[in-house]
């Protein structure tokens, strides 16, 4: 029997330069810098930069970005049309989707044939810069669509993270929650192969075109094993209430044998690394907000299953209960998660691009032996 890597758990499917997920020292480097680090001191946009051109940009390279950013932050009038057109009830992933797909449309409307679509190297920067910018008012317009409110165009007077929050709130933030924010946006934007990304890679290495690839990447993070699980984890939140029920209602859960969202990961078996840095900037929030029973009920859940399972969060846990607090409707966390690992996918797209294989695994066959049709004469 062959040995099946069910899952592909442990395979080493090809290399990258993009990022480095290392379980034994529990630490995530981006171009080798320590995420940490980069949270603590980059903006988003330095972030997105160094993912996709390799190297932190200098202040000319970064004054440049900024103003491309700018420049396609407005949400376009046909994927508004889009999004008008998605039923409200529609899970926010489908709508993203959908919008993605749109905007992929029009920008590579009158590109030529399939075989121009996988674009030049510089067409792909191009067009992940354009995508960075314009999810945020994606994002922003789908939860203010949703509550009834009118779309709130973008300033330029603000950088990514707080621009980002005034689209969604039409306010303007505390550095506090900018900060937390923008970090959040930095530890969700890039994670190896992991499996939106390898979605992407597989829809890439055909050579079809960039907004394809981020479009099947968005449906693999809808999924709650995967990105969904931070928008799960505030289900969690409400189904338990507070601190005080966790004990029993983490004893009705195993029972059950449900999978707590929030916790446990195919690679991290000790602990995610970009936890620490996620859960401090909780912690700013909790004080800000004074919310003690936000972190009673975090640190219950997480001590009572840890001790049970010896299962730890994931950067999941932590972002839920943040979004939470800076009042992000449950619905839109885990379309946060692409606006945020758009910049991570486009870094992919280009690096499968550069060194390109079609990707097409085999599989062991388990069905029927070979049979034939009754009365069937070969006509050959
Ligand atoms: C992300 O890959 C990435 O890098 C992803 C990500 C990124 O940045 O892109 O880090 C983002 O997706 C984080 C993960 C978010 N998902 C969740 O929080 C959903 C809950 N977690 C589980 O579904 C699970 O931990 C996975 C899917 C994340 C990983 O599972 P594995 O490695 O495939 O391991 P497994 O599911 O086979 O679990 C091994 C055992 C099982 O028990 P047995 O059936 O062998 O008795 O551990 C148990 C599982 O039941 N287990 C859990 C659990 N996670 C694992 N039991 C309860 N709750 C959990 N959360």
């Amino acid at each position: 029997m062959t040995d099946i890597k069910k899952g592909l758990a442990g395979v080493v499917a090809d290399v990258t330069a993009v990022s480095k997920v290392n379980p034994e020292t529990n630490s995530l480097l981006y171009r080798g810098y320590p995420v940490h680090e980069l949270a603590a001191t980059q903006s988003a946009e330095a972030v997105a930069y160094l993912l996709w051109n390799g190297e932190l940009p200098d202040a000319a390279q970064l004054a440049e970005l900024r103003a491309t950013e700018r420049a396609h932050r407005a949400l376009a009038d046909d994927v508004k049309a889009v999004i008008d057109l998605t039923p409200l009830g529609a899970h926010p992933m489908d709508e993203i989707r959908s919008a993605v797909s749109a905007l992929g449309a029009r920008d590579l409307a009158g590109t030529g044939s399939v075989l121009d679509a996988s674009g030049t190297p510089e067409q792909n920067l191009e067009r992940s810069i354009r995508l960075f910018a314009a999810l945020p008012a994606i994002v922003a317009y789908g939860q203010r669509r949703r509550r009834g409110q009118d779309l709130i165009p973008p300033r330029d007077d603000l950088d990514y993270a707080a621009n980002f929050l005034w689209m969604t709130f039409g306010e303007e933030f505390d550095p506090v929650v900018v900060d937390a924010f923008n970090r959040s946006m930095i530890l969700y934007a890039e994670h190896s192969f992991n499996a939106s990304t390898f979605t992407a890679r597989v829809i890439t290495s055909t050579l079809s075109d960039l907004y394809s690839a981020v479009v099947g990447a968005i449906g693999a993070l809808k999924g709650p094993l995967h990105g969904g699980a931070n928008e799960a984890v505030l289900h969690i939140f409400d189904e338990i209430g507070d601190a005080d029920n966790v004990v029993a209602w983490l004893d009705d859960a195993l029972a059950h044998k449900r999978k707590i969202m929030g916790f446990g990961h195919r690679v991290y078996k000790h602990g995610d690394s970009r936890v620490p840095t996620m859960k401090a900037a909780l912690d700013t929030l909790i004080a800000y907000y004074d919310r003690p029973d936000v972190e009673a009920l975090y640190t219950t859940l997480e001590s009572e299953f840890v001790a049970r399972k010896g299962i730890y969060p994931n950067l999941d846990y932590p972002s839920g209960p943040a979004y939470n607090l800076m009042g992000f409707d449950t619905l839109t966390f885990t379309p946060l998660f692409v606006a945020a690992r758009v910049v991570g996918w486009t870094a992919h797209v280009m690096e499968q691009t550069a060194a390109n294989a079609l990707i097409r695994p085999l599989s062991e066959y388990v069905g029927p032996d070979e049979r034939h049709i009754d009365g069937f004469v070969d006509e050959v």
